[in-house]
């Protein structure tokens, strides 16, 4: 699962005032807000739209309830799909995919996001190689690691997990992933092909391509439609943004310096949110009918939970599936995607080398 990037945090958090639309003039967070705002006033406030443009997205009307896109339930089909491809290769020419994962020191969370690759690797039969270092390692270490994994034959993919620690320089380590194994996609050179035109990169980052999986299998047009992205992250944001432009979207960045972050989003057909900053974007943001997809996981403060926190999403769920046609949920929607992409891209990755189709 891919964090999104983090937004300065800001030093006070305030609810927004209970009348009125909030100030434009920056991305305020309302870290630690559960969204109870929203019974304070409409939740919807699309009142710069005209009717002509609620009709326009017809096939997702804003009166009803957004429908909401289940992340969970796509990525168990995809992994069904996948394991089927796995079993179907090993059968016709006896090749495994494999994928391999380097570790590099000892935070929890990547630890957890590394177990959680590996298992989900065995469940569809791929399978996982694993090299954990200390967080002192050299760059040379884990480069000599890399080295050895791109010429390994039985390793199909390499990923690098992210952060390396502060002393290594992220650059040097991912461009020493085979571009033919980059199941990431974070090499410089997969990264400029999704961003030319007429080129096409080996792999494309799991998270947004999860994003766009999501869309497609919901009947969620893009070719035309106004898309807003929102964070410009090497991981998400950005390839998101290329990957909607690919699909012929037209395609606005939102970010920290964006001044009028709600009058763009409220243009948007499509919205992906990847900047980390819990319940950011309001219901007033969005045009009815637009397509949300969350990717942020963010923990705020809850009391009520045993682990007294809970995780939301960039988006307050509950007044933006007050106005979308479809929304994504945190968590349920994207997570669960960006590990079935990892799979995707290795067993793709697998089939290229050994051209089997
Ligand atoms: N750390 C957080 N998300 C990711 C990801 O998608 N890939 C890698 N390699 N590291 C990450």
């Amino acid at each position: 699962m891919v964090p999104a990037a983090r937004l300065p945090v800001p030093l006070a958090v305030r609810p927004p005032p209970p009348h009125g639309p909030r100030p434009i003039a920056s991305l305020r967070p309302l870290l630690g807000s559960p969204c109870i705002y929203a019974t304070l006033r409409p939740a919807a406030a699309p009142l710069v739209l005209t009717r002509r443009g609620a009709k326009e997205h017809a096939t997702i009307s804003a009166d009803a309830p957004a429908k909401v896109i289940d992340g969970k339930l796509v990525a168990k089909q995809v992994r069904e799909e996948i394991a089927v491809e796995v079993a179907r290769m090993k059968d016709a020419i006896g090749v495994v995919p494999g994928l391999a994962v380097i570790l590099v020191g000892s935070r929890k969370d990547s630890q957890t996001y590394v177990r959680n690759k590996k298992k989900a690797c065995e469940a569809v039969g791929i399978q996982s190689f694993e090299a954990n270092l200390p967080e002192d390692s050299s760059e040379e270490e884990v480069i000599k690691h890399i080295a050895s994994f791109n010429s390994d034959p039985s390793v199909h993919g390499i990923l690098v997990q992210l952060p390396l620690p502060r002393h290594m320089n992220d650059e040097n380590i991912l461009n020493a992933v085979g571009i033919e194994k980059d199941v990431d996609g974070f090499h410089p050179l997969n990264i400029g092909r999704l961003a030319m035109q007429g080129r096409d990169p080996f792999f494309v980052p799991c998270t947004p391509k999860g994003c766009m999986e999501l869309l497609h299998r919901h009947g969620v047009e893009i070719k035309g439609k106004r898309a807003v992205v929102i964070g410009r992250s090497n991981i998400v944001g950005m390839p998101a943004a290329l990957l909607l432009q690919k699909a012929n979207a037209t395609v606005s960045i939102v970010h920290s310096q964006t001044k009028n972050p709600e009058e763009i989003t409220r243009q948007a057909d499509i919205v992906i949110a990847a900047v980390g900053v819990a319940n950011l974007v309001r219901g007033n943001w969005i045009k009815p009918g637009a397509a949300i997809i969350d990717v942020g996981i963010n923990p705020v403060d809850d009391p009520e939970s045993p682990r007294g926190y809970r995780l939301v999403g960039d988006v307050c769920y509950e007044e933006a599936s007050k106005v979308a046609g479809a929304i994504t949920p945190v968590p349920g929607g994207v997570g669960p995607m960006t590990i079935a992409m990892l799979l995707a891209n290795t067993l793709e990755s697998a089939k290229r080398i050994h051209n089997f189709k």
